[in-house]
């Protein structure tokens, strides 16, 4: 396919061009003051646009005098539109600065609410303001960087993207974090409300859609009432995840530690930038080799009490205990073998029917687990049976027992937190700081 060129391609440079030595004589930018100062015949702007800052000076002997004025005048965030003469000069932020001949403000910012050193509180407040920072901008670059690669994994390995409802009434992963919904029927006379739940993983409808697809993958929110207040809990995230027939577990694992080099090695081809701003440690990401390393939940269990945790067989790992297991880790580390009491929907092991065939991969640096897979119970009667060990009603699970019924096969499947990977990629603190607008039990706003 021919692409048409992007609009206004050659009036304005990006200044990412001429940071990096490629204008011409004279260019023009468009951007929003960063930073400005003045004395009394010069003026000093700092002009950023999506792809960098650049100083800019205004002299009262270069420029009409109302643009002058206006230089002087414009507070941060102010709209521009400058023409002048990119300089070579080292003690300019990026070695660059443009002499401008002219300087046009679009529009004049009012007092811009954020300065410097804000409170984390306050930046959520303002989110819809703070995603102009470069820090925002860094990491959604990444972000995005980080939505295509695993989009692309899976389309060169032939699976098909499809999407499941967010709306269900079957309960993937527990009833305590399940959003519940109420909707009213105005065509219904008796006032009767339906209720459902908010999706928390697609599994289930990936289950039977894949009976046709074989092979599938989709990107979405789900959503989980995380009562849970850590550094890497959303109520609202994005879920990458992938079912596919005729897979086992193991064949799994290898298939995401592919996914993982591969999103990776994009990140560090496309965003090396983003990271450097973001003061990420980019050698630790090229260090990262596959095969990764695979403990069973039974050796974590001794390995963590061994570092002082008090665990039994059955306790889930949290935050606490993922944390203190990988902040020394160079490399990912796969746990298999988790006690039965994780999911229903898992197949207990055959050689060891206690625990069950899936996996948890944990990121090293201490951030801790960012999917989570397994095989699912093929057979209909060990899958009725599982659900009722699991204290559930097989009623509430009809369709999805159903597609068990007709030519069942073993597949497996995993899901993996976009945010938490981009967390971990970017070395922040907090998930929070790589997604736009972030969702947790008390925050809807902005
Ligand atoms: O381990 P989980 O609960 O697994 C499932 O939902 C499976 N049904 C997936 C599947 O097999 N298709 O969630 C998968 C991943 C976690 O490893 C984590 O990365 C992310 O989803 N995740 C969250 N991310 C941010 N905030 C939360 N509250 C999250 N809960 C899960
Ligand atoms: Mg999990």
């Amino acid at each position: 396919m021919e692409y048409p060129e992007f609009p206004n391609s050659e009036e304005y440079t990006p200044i990412q061009e001429i940071l990096q030595g490629k204008a011409k004589d004279s260019v023009r930018i468009r951007g929003w003051i960063y930073r400005t100062r003045s004395s009394g015949k010069l003026a000093f702007v700092v002009v950023r646009d999506s792809t960098g800052i650049i100083q800019c000076t205004v002299s009262r002997e270069k420029v009409e005098e109302t643009d002058f004025a206006n230089a002087r005048k414009a507070l941060i965030e102010s709209s521009i539109l400058l023409e002048g003469e990119p300089v070579k000069d080292d003690r300019a932020p990026g070695g660059w600065e443009i002499r401008a001949s002219k300087f046009e403000v679009f529009h004049f910012a009012e007092t811009f609410p954020i300065t410097k050193d804000q409170s984390d509180e306050h930046l959520l407040n303002n989110r819809h303001l703070w995603l102009r920072s470069r820090n925002m901008v860094a990491a959604l670059k990444i972000r995005s960087t980080v939505f295509k690669a695993f989009r692309d994994y899976w389309t060169e390995l032939d699976f098909t993207e499809i999407q499941s409802p967010s709306f269900t009434t079957s309960a993937c992963e527990g009833g305590s974090t399940l959003f519940n919904v109420s909707i009213d029927d105005e065509n219904e006379k008796s006032g009767q409300k339906f209720y459902a739940h908010l999706s928390q993983s697609w599994q289930l409808y990936a289950e039977a859609t894949m009976f046709g697809l074989e092979n599938i993958f989709t990107l979405a929110p789900s959503f989980r009432a995380e009562k849970s207040r850590t550094r890497r809990h959303l109520t609202e995230f994005w879920h990458a995840e992938v079912e596919s027939a005729w897979l086992h577990n193991h064949q799994m694992m290898n298939l995401e530690e592919g996914m993982i080099m591969h999103i990776i090695s994009s990140v560090l081809s496309k965003n090396r930038a983003e990271l450097e701003f973001l003061g990420r440690d980019i050698s630790v990401l090229e260090n990262i080799k596959a095969p990764f390393d695979k403990m069973k939940y039974e050796e974590v269990l001794d390995k963590l009490n061994s570092m002082g945790f008090d665990l039994v067989w059955g306790d889930d790992f949290g935050y606490k205990e993922e944390k203190a297991l990988t902040q020394d880790l160079k490399t990912p580390l796969y746990i298999t073998n988790f006690p039965k009491e994780k999911g229903f929907y898992h197949r207990p092991d055959p050689s060891d029917p206690k625990s069950l065939v899936c996996h948890d991969l944990l990121a090293p640096e201490g951030y801790g687990e960012i999917i989570g897979g397994g095989e699912r119970v093929w057979s209909p009667d060990e899958l009725v049976e599982r659900i009722r060990e699991e204290g559930l009603d097989p009623e509430s699970y009809g369709w999805y027992l159903d597609i068990r019924k007709f030519g069942s096969v073993p597949h497996s499947g995993f899901g993996l937190g976009i945010d938490r990977t981009v967390s971990w990629l970017c070395g922040s603190d907090h998930i929070k700081h790589v997604i736009p607008f972030p969702r947790t039990m008390r925050r809807t706003t902005p």
